[in-house]
């Protein structure tokens, strides 16, 4: 990958997003990210097994991921102080902050190190974090190889919002272009290709009705490859 990391730019304006927005992030949010508890349901986490979530946010997930599976190990990473201030006040309310380490930094640059650990992942979770980090290929090489052989990588984002209708679907990317989202279709269009359009409950792609949302599971082999694949769509 020949393009340059992301500047410091990037967190600052990912800071400048989230100043004010992340008072209300949880509540407004439950809106229209959907898919996410799906995504927390399919991970099956086993005891002792340790996920990542890059681009954690409020730590909304994490919450979530550390109640249903009291023994796995969990950390977080994002680009906005902003959004790891709330995310460490809501693990400190579920009385959680002793289970979730929170580290600031790129997806880009993933690797267990930044966490001061040695011990790769076993699961890395991009939760609508894709369709807003600005080198998503770079993001899942990063976390390929900061997963153990038999790693798995759970995405939730943004479809091709196709099923809203042209009106609709351009609407909703206007809106989230204020918040400098962009949805990552050629990733859902790639994957598609690859599945052969096979979207059935448990497959590797799942998506949702409108085609507003998709889930997808990989290994780190299958996500390194797909991200070094020139995909059509770009
Ligand atoms: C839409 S929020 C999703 C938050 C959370 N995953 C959820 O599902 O509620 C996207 C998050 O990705 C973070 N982010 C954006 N670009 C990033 C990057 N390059 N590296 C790490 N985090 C990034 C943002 O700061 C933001 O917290």
């Amino acid at each position: 990958m020949s393009r340059e990391l992301p500047a410091k730019d990037h967190a600052a304006l990912m800071d400048l997003v989230y100043r004010r927005q992340r008072y209300v992030y949880d509540l407004t949010r439950k809106y229209y990210l959907f898919g996410r508890d799906r995504l927390i349901r399919e991970l099956a986490l086993k005891p002792g097994e340790r996920l990542v979530e890059v681009g954690c946010g409020t730590a909304r997930n994490l919450v979530r991921i550390a109640r249903l599976y009291p023994d796995a190990e969990l950390f977080g990473l994002d680009a906005s102080q902003e959004m790891l201030k709330s995310a460490a006040e809501s693990l400190a309310r579920a009385g959680l902050s002793d289970r979730v380490r929170l580290v600031h930094g790129y997806a880009e640059n993933l690797s267990p190190a930044l966490f001061g650990e040695e011990r790769p992942f076993d699961r890395a979770a991009f939760s609508y974090s894709l369709s807003m980090i600005p080198d998503w290929r770079r993001a899942l090489v990063a976390a390929g190889s900061a997963l153990s052989k038999s790693g798995s990588i759970h995405v939730v984002d943004f479809g091709d919002l196709t099923g809203l209708g042209r009106f609709g679907a351009s609407c909703l990317r206007g809106w989230l272009s204020l918040f400098h989202v962009e949805p990552r279709v050629e990733i859902l269009h790639g994957v598609e290709r690859q599945t052969a359009g096979n979207s059935a409950d448990g497959a590797a792609l799942w998506v949702s009705p409108a085609r507003y949302a998709f889930l997808w599971k990989c290994s780190k082999v299958e996500a390194e490859a797909f991200a070094l694949t020139d995909v059509a769509d770009r």
